[in-house]
């Protein structure tokens, strides 16, 4: 059996919904079992990451970079480090913020580093970007423009139920479905 697990911070719930369209398209592989985590249940949850082939990334962006609480998570990952628990592991990231850049970037960097420096492999986003012609809407897959993984705006004003918006979380899914059909190819 593949097993994915997503790992995630959201202060407000725009990240965890990002996070469940990342889980929703894992589960869409078939043979694919996904384990969704908040980033404090992950710090109770070692071996379930240990015995992973996957860990999603995920973190709102709060002041340009990965929230307090995501980095929480990484810095008690030292001792997986360590015993190099999750080498080899496919790794992918996730982000929200409330800009339409917001420095989002900086965030996929930082949990990309961060896989990196736990042996694993990134998986980044296939999407070609969206809305960057007269053509283009925001309802386009990708309509920020990402590749190093997947990024979703949600407008300060609005909660999870209405933000982020539908193609940020399809996006989303998207990552997540690439990720379980790759590491079913290497490890189902
Ligand atoms: C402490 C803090 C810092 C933030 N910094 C940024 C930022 O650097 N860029 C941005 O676009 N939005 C920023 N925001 C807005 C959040 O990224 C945005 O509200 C996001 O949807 C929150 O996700 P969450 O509901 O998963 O916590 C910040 C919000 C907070 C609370």
């Amino acid at each position: 059996m593949t097993t994915v697990a997503v790992v995630y911070h959201s202060g407000y719930g725009h990240t965890g919904a990002q996070a469940q369209a990342v889980a929703r398209g894992v589960a869409k592989v078939e043979g694919v079992t996904v384990h969704l985590l908040n980033a404090e249940e992950a710090q109770q949850q070692w071996e379930l990451l240990k015995a992973a082939d996957a860990i999603v990334f995920g973190s709102p962006t709060y002041m340009g970079s990965a929230s307090a609480q995501f980095k929480a998570f990484m810095d008690a990952s030292s001792k997986a480090w360590y015993t190099r628990d999750w080498k080899d592991k496919i790794a992918a990231g996730f982000t929200t913020s409330a800009s339409q850049s917001g420095d989002k970037l900086n965030t996929l960097v930082q949990l990309a580093v961060f896989a990196a420096q736990h042996g694993m492999i990134w998986v980044g986003q296939d999407l070609l970007p969206g809305n960057n012609n007269s053509k283009g809407s925001v309802n386009d897959l990708n309509r920020l423009g990402s590749f190093l993984g997947a990024m979703a705006q949600a407008n300060a004003d609005e909660g999870a139920d209405v933000a982020p918006i539908q193609s940020d979380l399809l996006t989303a899914e998207h990552l997540g479905e690439r990720v379980a059909t790759i590491t079913k190819k290497m490890y189902g």
